[in-house]
């Protein structure tokens, strides 16, 4: 089941060309920054202090650029992208029968209300990231306890049967109201709760190595659905003023792509939930847009603004999604969860 999305990566590549066989040992080491050219540990150490992890972020930087951001020269730059567009692993194309194949492995994951569900084409997909973001009290954290609770249902009802993992970074995770949702579609509390995983993110670095953590974990367990509640607290709190913001930036978008790879991989869900600014701020831009910025939106499959309303209602506002007209549904939190 794990298997799709690093398809082209396990297959041991054996071609013959021109009677030289190339074989590419899988079990090889991926290279590290540590590979390049030129760069030794202290490179090394800023090239990450600058969010450059990735081989291939470093490939499709200018030596300008990677020189400001990292705080290197630009002859030394300019060394290292070259290397690392001979190291970097660029992918690869693949064919549209195989995406056809690999979007047919798609699954749906109720929330509960027909509302919702509709605008989403079905329910939440799997092979995405869905950002929820709005105001305080929204309910973002709300739907994500609701579908913490749905991924566990059976196939049949609209579940996944399969095992969530839940990163907490505002302490709000409740495991009562799990209870309370599980109960009223015929779960036991406790076997809800079994397959809930939670950890609380201390910081944002810690935040990104729990996602490590769920990729390792994956080998053995059927990941189905990953929450980041929320994705940006951290980053918000820890990279202030204008001189931070690349940085934060390289770092949320290298999160966003480890989530999406588990996505891809795993064929789950990820949820990440956002804050809108409450109010105008030089640095963080409008205050009616998402935290993050383009970065995060650009990163999630689908956004879904959230919006209280009269009587308790919450409206969701389907924005920026690939295949799905714009749209809105009307719900409301219920002591049993969310309901149309
Ligand atoms: P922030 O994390 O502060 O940005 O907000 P959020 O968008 O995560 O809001 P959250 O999902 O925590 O929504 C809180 C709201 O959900 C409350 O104000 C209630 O209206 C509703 N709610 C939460 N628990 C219950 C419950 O047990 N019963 C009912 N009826 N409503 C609830
Ligand atoms: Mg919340």
């Amino acid at each position: 089941m794990a298997s799709e999305g690093v398809e082209m990566k396990e297959k041991t590549a054996s071609e013959t060309v021109e009677d030289e066989e190339i074989v590419i040992d899988v079990d090889e080491p991926e290279p590290t920054i540590e590979d390049l050219p030129g760069v030794g540990p202290a490179t090394a150490e800023k090239l990450r202090e600058a969010g450059f992890e990735d081989l291939l972020a470093i490939a499709v930087m200018s030596p300008p650029e990677l020189a400001e951001q990292a705080e290197l020269g630009e002859a030394v730059s300019s060394k290292i992208i070259s290397g690392a567009k001979k190291l970097a692993n660029i992918g690869g194309f693949v064919s549209g029968n195989a995406l056809l194949d690999r979007r047919s492995r798609v699954e749906k994951l109720t929330s509960g209300t027909s509302s919702l569900d509709e605008l989403l084409g079905g329910g939440f997909e799997t092979q995405a990231i869905v950002e929820v973001f709005g105001e305080f009290g929204s309910g973002k954290t709300q739907i994500g306890h609701q579908l913490a609770v749905n991924t566990i249902l059976p196939k049949e009802s609209g579940g996944f049967d399969g095992e969530v993992f839940y990163i907490d970074t505002e302490d709000t995770f409740r495991p009562e109201r799990i209870a309370q949702m599980a109960e009223s579609v015929g779960i036991k509390p406790e076997d809800a709760l079994n397959r809930i995983h939670v950890a609380r993110a201390y910081n944002s670095a810690h935040q990104m190595l729990l996602v490590d953590e769920i990729k390792r974990m994956s080998k053995n367990i059927d990941v189905k659905l990953v929450i980041v509640d929320s994705l940006t607290s951290h980053f918000r709190a820890e990279y202030i003023g204008r001189g931070m913001l690349a940085t934060r930036q390289q770092k949320l978008n290298r999160h966003m792509k480890e989530l999406k790879q588990i996505a891809d991989v795993q064929n789950a869900l990820v949820l990440v939930t956002n804050q809108v600014m409450s109010k105008p701020d030089a640095m963080w831009g409008d205050p009616t847009k998402a935290i993050g910025g383009h970065i995060v939106g650009h990163a999630s499959t689908f956004r879904l603004y959230l919006r209280k309303s009269k009587g308790g209602r919450r409206i969701a506002r389907l924005i920026d999604s690939p295949n799905l007209p714009e749209g809105e549904a009307v719900f409301t939190v219920t002591s049993e969860g969310l309901r149309d």
